[in-house]
């Protein structure tokens, strides 16, 4: 395994913002999934590690518990970036505008660093208003940079045709088995940045790959850092998820890890539409 004896320097990525840049760690640690009275522990966890990147959502029901992890460290605030999500039953002007003061008090709060919609949900058809009360809480300094998940080209197109605007990020789900190179193309000709979720599609298959382990032989490393360092080298942003100490650290010193040309070339090779979630345009769950 690929390891650190000190703490690794976190690369940065640049968002785009009408006011400047902000700068979003390339590495961060998601926490769906890890339930609220075990999340503060977790990223106590991970910023001891040297995470400065927590990535939640409302949906997640971890807030408080990030927020506590907040509370608790002696790491300046300044120093963590910090995500939340708007989720699909929030969406609109009023439902937004509610939802992010409530994300914000669980928080404990006063500026976000990055807010996203979670999901465009097109049947629904509201992501636009979204979107707009997004710019709002932007306008008025409440957040530093706001971005969209799940977001396919044409959603994209309709955000900057009504507002001018693209968003800064897309978080989707990316990973050898569903590398999005079209998606991924699109967003950085218009200087979106683009993250990876379940970027180890979430512990499944690709961990597996025997050409990810191949390549991870040959590094001395593992499968997981392997995968990480491939999501750094594309120059996306990658939020990977352990409640595993030791994968906690593990997965940060990936950053330390340079994967090859021949490497990239052959994990390239690996993508075959993949999806561990749901197709966007379909997903509906209120
Ligand atoms: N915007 C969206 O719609 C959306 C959707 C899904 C996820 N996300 C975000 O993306 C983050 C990451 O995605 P994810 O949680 O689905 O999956 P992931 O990071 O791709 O994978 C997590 C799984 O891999 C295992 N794992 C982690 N590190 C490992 C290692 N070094 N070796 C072996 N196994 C390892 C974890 O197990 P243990 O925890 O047991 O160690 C867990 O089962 C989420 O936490 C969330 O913040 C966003």
């Amino acid at each position: 395994m690929v390891s650190v004896s000190e703490r690794p320097a976190v690369p940065r990525t640049v968002l785009n913002t009408p006011t400047g840049e902000v700068l979003i760690p390339s590495i961060g640690y998601g926490v769906w999934q890890v339930p609220d009275d075990e999340v503060d522990s977790a990223v106590g966890t991970a910023l001891e590690a040297g995470y400065r990147h927590i990535d939640t959502a409302r949906i997640y029901g971890n807030e408080a518990g990030v927020g506590r992890a907040l509370k608790a460290t002696s790491v300046p605030r300044d120093e963590i970036f910090v995500t939340t999500k708007v989720w699909n039953s929030d969406h609109g002007r009023e439902g937004t505008l509610r939802a992010f003061d409530a994300s914000m008090r669980r928080l404990g709060l006063e500026v976000l660093d990055l807010y996203l919609i979670h999901w465009p949900v097109p049947s629904l058809d509201r992501y636009l208003e979204t979107w707009a009360a997004l710019r709002e809480l932007r306008d008025a300094g409440r957040v530093r940079a706001i971005g969209v998940c799940n977001f396919h080209e044409g959603h994209l197109r309709r955000v900057e045709q009504e507002s001018g605007e693209w968003p800064a990020i897309n978080q989707i789900e990316l990973h050898p088995y569903l590398q999005q190179g079209t998606l991924r193309e699109f967003q950085a000709q218009r200087g979106i940045v683009t993250e990876s979720w379940s970027p180890l599609a979430s512990g499944k298959r690709v961990l597996d790959d025997p050409v990810v382990r191949r390549i991870a032989q040959r590094h001395d490393a593992t499968a997981a850092q392997v995968v990480i360092a491939w999501h750094l080298a594309l120059g996306l942003v990658v939020i990977p998820k352990s409640v595993t100490p030791a994968r906690i650290v593990e997965n940060l010193a990936a950053v330390g890890l340079e994967l090859t040309r021949a490497d990239l070339v052959e994990l390239g090779t690996l993508d075959q539409g993949f999806r561990t979630g749901p197709d966007p345009d379909e997903f509906a769950v209120l």
